[in-house]
């Protein structure tokens, strides 16, 4: 019985320890906005919009690459409610770009 036990002590703490980890990294990313923002959502717009809206090219007015971290994104929510509108319209990425994920730009809205 007491053996048993000791066995599956051993085989089970590694597992329940790396779980608990990976918990501990997702509530992390959502404690920290700003990474996330830094680490997934900036990339996408990189790579997505910035041939025109970025350093370079500010097409519409519009340029993301002074968005530098979360504050600055939610500190001018209007500018950020049309990027939402016209990415939902389809209208931006125009045709021809690579689409993207919808998911991750909701997470940023919310
Ligand atoms: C191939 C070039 C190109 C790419 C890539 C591009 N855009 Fe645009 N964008 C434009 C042009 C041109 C305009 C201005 C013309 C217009 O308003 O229709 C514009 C305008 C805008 C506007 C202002 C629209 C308005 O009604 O005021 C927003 C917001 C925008 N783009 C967001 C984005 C986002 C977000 C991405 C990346 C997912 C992106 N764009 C990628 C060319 C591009």
């Amino acid at each position: 019985m007491l053996a048993v036990y000791r066995t599956s002590q051993t085989f089970f703490s590694p597992l329940f320890t790396g779980l608990v980890v990976l918990c501990l990294i997702g509530l992390e990313m959502h404690a920290e906005p700003d990474k996330v923002f830094k680490e997934e959502i900036k990339p996408l717009f990189e790579s997505f919009c910035f041939k025109c809206h970025g350093p370079e090219k500010h097409k519409g007015g519009v340029r993301y690459d002074t968005f530098t971290s979360y504050d600055k994104v939610t500190a001018e929510p209007d500018f950020w409610k049309t990027v939402l509108e016209v990415v939902m319209a389809d209208e931006m990425p125009p045709e021809g770009a690579e689409q993207w994920s919808y998911g991750q730009r909701q997470d940023m809205m919310n």
